[in-house]
Order: C-alpha cells, then sequence, then structure tokens
C-alpha cells in the first residue's frame, strides 16, 4: 500500500478500562458451541448448498456433537423455509439439539419466521439489526440512535408476543447488534439492554446476547476488552448467556473468540474450517482443537478430521488450504532435516515412554497434537524434499519400509536422495524415496555379482566357516573360496582368492524387515578401500546369509562407482 494510501485510514479507538481483568484469565472449560455453517457459511458460498447438501451438512454436524445449530434465515427464501420445514416435519432434529433461526427486527419477515419454526421441539429465535454509526448513517441513510434502538424494542416486543403461538416449541431467544465491532459500547449497551428489558429472562430462564466481531477493525484485546465491558454493563448478567461470533477479516477470528471467552464470554457461534463471510467466520475446529489440546473435553468430536473436510468440501465446493491450521494437508509435515530430526526423536521416545507409563503427557517436538487423535496418520509427517536432513529419510525408510540403517550410513543415504530431489526439483514421496534407496544402496550388482554360494561348517577347525561361491567379475563367472570364521569373513576371504584383495570389512548389521512381503531380510555392510574411503552398501534377500554377502557386494561395487 502507497503512504498517500494509508493516510485515508484512522487508528481505531482502545476501551478505557484500566481495570480489565481477562488478561490473567485461563480458558478452563468450552463454551456453548453453536454452529452457523448452514446460515452465515452458506450465505457466503459462491453456490449455496442444496436442501439435499444442507440435510446431509445437518446431520454432520449433530454426529459432531453440536447441540446448537442456526439452520438459516426461514423467512429470506423459500429454500431456506423449505429446509427448515423437511427438518421439522421429517423429524430430523435430535431431541438434544436447539435449532435456531436468523431473522431481521421487522414484522413480516418475525411472522413468517415463527410460521416457519412451528412444530420444531426446540428453537432459538434471533433477531438482530445493525446498530454502528457507519450502517446507522450510511445503509440506513442517517437513522439516529433512538431510531435503531426502536427498530430492536419493537422487534423484541413482536417475538414476545409470538411466543406463546407456538406453544409446543420451547423457545430461546437471542438478540444481536450486528456491527458490535465498530458499534459505540454506550450505544451497543443501551440497545441490548432495552431488549432485554422486553424479554425479562430469568437466571432459570435465559436469554442470549451475541456481540459480533460483524467485521474485525481492531486487535483482539480491544475486542475482549469490549466484551468485559459490555458483561460488566449488561442488566440481569446472571440471565443471561454471553456469546460470540467473530469474523475473520484481520486473520485473527480465533485469537478474538480465546480472547473474548477470557473476558467473560459464555457461548460461540462459528463454522467448520471457517466458512463464511468475505475471511470467514471464526473457525470452531479450530478453537475446539485447541482447547483438546489444553485438555479441555469440548463435547465436539473431531477424530476422523479427514472425513469432515471431505463432506465439508464437497457440499460447499470450498477448498481448506493446505496449511490450515489441523486440517490442512501439509500441517502435520515437517520439511526441514532439523525439524525432521527433532520429531523422531519425539517419537521415538514417546513409543518408549508410553510403554512404561500409558498416561505421559504428549511432547514431541513440532507437534502440538498426536495427529491420530484427529485421524492424521504419522506416514505423512515427514515427507522428503532438498531441504530434508538424513533423519527425516532414515525415518522414512524406518516406519514405512521397515528398514531400520545403521546410523553411520544415514549421511551418506541422505545426500543422495536428497540430492536427487534437489535434481526433480520437487518433493519425494515414500515410495519414490524406497525404490531411490533401492537403486543407489541395496543388491546393486556391478561389476560384482554373487549368484550362489554354500557354507560348508568346519568340524575340523572349530567355528570355521568355508564359502564356495560363484561370483560374477565384470561378466566372468568365476568361482571363489573362502575360509573364515563367519559368513561375510569367509566370503571376503572368498573374494581375496580370485584377487579383489583391495577392501576390508569394518562395520555388519541385519535385520528382519519390518512389514516385508515375504518375510525378508536385510544386511549393511560397511566396507573400507584402502585409499581410505568408507562406505556402506545393504542386501535384501530371503535369506540373512545371502543379504549379508549382497550387502558386502553393494558395498563393494560403490567403491568402484
Ligand atoms: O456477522 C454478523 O454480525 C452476523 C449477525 C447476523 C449475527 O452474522
Ligand atoms: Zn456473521
Amino acid at each position: 500500500m502507497q503512504p498517500h494510501a494509508i493516510s485515508k485510514y484512522r487508528p481505531f479507538p482502545p476501551v478505557s478500562l484500566p481495570d480489565r481483568t481477562w488478561p490473567d484469565q485461563i480458558i478452563s472449560s468450552a463454551p456453548i458451541w453453536c454452529s452457523v455453517d448452514l446460515r452465515d457459511g452458506n450465505q457466503a458460498l459462491p453456490q449455496p448448498m442444496s436442501v439435499e447438501e444442507k440435510l446431509e451438512f445437518f446431520d454432520l454436524l449433530c454426529r459432531v456433537g453440536f447441540k446448537q445449530i442456526e439452520v438459516g434465515f426461514p423467512s429470506a427464501a423459500d429454500t431456506e423455509f423449505n429446509f427448515l420445514r423437511r427438518l421439522v416435519d421429517e423429524n430430523r432434529i435430535p431431541d438434544d439439539v436447539t435449532i435456531q433461526v436468523l431473522v431481521q427486527t421487522r414484522e413480516h419477515l418475525i411472522r413468517r419466521t415463527f410460521e416457519a419454526i412451528a412444530g420444531a421441539k426446540k428453537a432459538i429465535v434471533h433477531i438482530y439489526n445493525s446498530t454502528s454509526p457507519l450502517q446507522r448513517r450510511v445503509t440506513f441513510s442517517d437513522a439516529t440512535r433512538e431510531q435503531i434502538r426502536d427498530l430492536a424494542v419493537e422487534g423484541a416486543k413482536l417475538v414476545k408476543e409470538l411466543v406463546p403461538s407456538i406453544p409446543q416449541t420451547e423457545i430461546i431467544l437471542q438478540y444481536s447488534p450486528e456491527s458490535f465491532s465498530d458499534t459505540e459500547l454506550d450505544f451497543a449497551l443501551e440497545i441490548c439492554n432495552g431488549v432485554i428489558d422486553v424479554w425479562q429472562p430469568t437466571p432459570e430462564r435465559k436469554m442470549i446476547i451475541n456481540l459480533p466481531d460483524t467485521v474485525q477493525w481492531t486487535t483482539p484485546n480491544i475486542h475482549a476488552d469490549m466484551i468485559e465491558w459490555m458483561g460488566r454493563h449488561l442488566n440481569r448478567r446472571d440471565s443471561l448467556i454471553l456469546s460470540l461470533h467473530t469474523h475473520n477479516d484481520r486473520g485473527t477470528g480465533t485469537a478474538a473468540t480465546e480472547l473474548g471467552l477470557m473476558a467473560g464470554a459464555d457461548r460461540v457461534e462459528g463454522t467448520l474450517f471457517g466458512n463464511g463471510e468475505r475471511t470467514g467466520n471464526l473457525d470452531i475446529v479450530n478453537v475446539a482443537l485447541n482447547m483438546n489440546g489444553h485438555g479441555i473435553e469440548t463435547g465436539l468430536d473431531f477424530s476422523d478430521l479427514p472425513a469432515l473436510r471431505a463432506v465439508y468440501e464437497r457440499v460447499t465446493r470450498m477448498v481448506v488450504g493446505e496449511r490450515h491450521p489441523y486440517a490442512g494437508e501439509l500441517v502435520f509435515t515437517a520439511f526441514s532435516g532439523s525439524h525432521q530430526d527433532a520429531i523422531k526423536k519425539g517419537l521415538d521416545r514417546r513409543e518408549k515412554e508410553t510403554k512404561e507409563d500409558a498416561a505421559t503427557p504428549w511432547g514431541v517436538p513440532y507437534l502440538t497434537i498426536d495427529p491420530q487423535d484427529i485421524g492424521r496418520s504419522y506416514e505423512a509427517i515427514i515427507r522428503i524434499n532438498s531441504q530434508s536432513g538424513k533423519g527425516g529419510i532414515a525415518y522414512i525408510l524406518d516406519r514405512e519400509h521397515g528398514m531400520d540403517l545403521p546410523k553411520t550410513m544415514h549421511p551418506q543415504v541422505g545426500k543422495r536422495i536428497y540430492d536427487l530431489a534437489d535434481e526433480l526439483g520437487r518433493e519425494l514421496t515414500p515410495d519414490e524415496i524406497h525404490d531411490a534407496f533401492y537403486k543407489f544402496f541395496a543388491n546393486i550388482e556391478t561389476p560384482l555379482a554373487v549368484k550362489d554360494y554354500e557354507l560348508v561348517h568346519h568340524t575340523t577347525e572349530r567355528g570355521q566357516v568355508e564359502c564356495l561361491a560363484t561370483v560374477v567379475v565384470d561378466g566372468v563367472e568365476k568361482q571363489a573360496r573362502g575360509l573364515g570364521n563367519g559368513p561375510i569373513n569367509s566370503f571376503v576371504h572368498a573374494l581375496e582368492s580370485i584377487g579383489l584383495k583391495d577392501f576390508k570389512v569394518t562395520d555388519y548389521r541385519s535385520h528382519a524387515v519390518r512389514g516385508g512381503s515375504d518375510a525378508s531380510a536385510a544386511a549393511y555392510v560397511q566396507v573400507q578401500h584402502e585409499d581410505g574411503r568408507i562406505l556402506w552398501g545393504c542386501g535384501v534377500d530371503s535369506s540373512i546369509e545371502m543379504a549379508g554377502l549382497k550387502a558386502l557386494v553393494t558395498g563393494w561395487n560403490l567403491l568402484r562407482a
């Protein structure tokens, strides 16, 4: 933005609240959640949901555990009205779920809303009108405070009058001063108190005052000050449920909600993955999982987030971004080597610690929660690109392919594989890493290959083994024979017998390949050339002995590559 453009903006005035208490509060329990996916979320979709899609979404929200669901603006359009009627007439609303309907404080719309909810067991009738100076001036053609206040109070009176007309429906009343976020606090208070005075809630029969951050104009701390200030000054606070409804214009919907809860709010309205007008509504998944991550039970079940996301993306035709908290494709993925190393160490340590004490608190570097708790898998945690470290590659080979490489082999393998990622200019999948490992480090057969072998255990010379091997050197088959104290040692001497003497074996490991399809074994042999170079080779075979010989041959071949 150019400096001359910036000059047209003004700072947002702070709230005078020197004895604010919210900064010292800790969130220790979950609020009442209300999903507004089917109203605020739906109204913001380029292609709104069909009735069938809304029904599917409604069922999904019930399964997640929402007990309050705003199902639309039934007086605004026939599709909204019909959807609500289907919910009611087809008995699709679980007994413990209260539907919520939104309506402006206008007489004919309020009357139509009551027709729409007739027959529902429980409903929240949510009335609103816009209150900010900007809205009063621009949208309502210089309406006075008094006119705007009267609109709210008259609407509240009509609602009160209509409640007895549907006695079979238990009604909770809700009022929102829309655009609360830039309304003068004294006026927001006056108008809310006006509605409260009409509805006369009691501690047994509370009403909801919803204070929308309709447009985020300022920082979350000022929003929290506004909430705390309102909570202190509203009449009949003990008869109110104070509700938040944040949007995300400044990218701080989650922060504003969390600070708003610290400031005394009891209830939160929002949507799954933050769908909603402009930059969206509050992402309830985000706030609820943040709470879970601090050990707070929320009543919402996000244990299969990928399935939830799939339904959401299908019916809304919106896409959850790759970096979206908790739900994004990449959010449990580490690309940088140091992060990968730390995660591998953390997961290994955790596996060990939870064996000793299943209640060990979560603590893995870079992972705020266990991805498995929300249906994500560890396989995707570490992906390899040219920024990756050796630990990440070893981790993939270990976790995904059951190959436990010796630690001193990690740098050799790591370098070759991330050079490959660099050459290709992209990330490698676990399968590509596996294939590259085999191509560069396992069962390499040129110029030397072992075709067959036999081990003869000498009873005369205790502990001695004779290796009779058929090998191919530069395309020529040869018979080699050597004596040693084990298969590898006797094979080394057999190779010496055909003139391959310029190396020695300096280390050896083997293990069964975890999850291998044909119960194969992996062996790793470190060979040192007489010029000082040291390399590891790997052999994989159904026989552990043959795996060892192949590993040695691979190491020998790599020294010549
Ligand atoms: O954002 C908003 O102010 C709203 C109200 C209607 C609650 O959606
Ligand atoms: Zn909204």
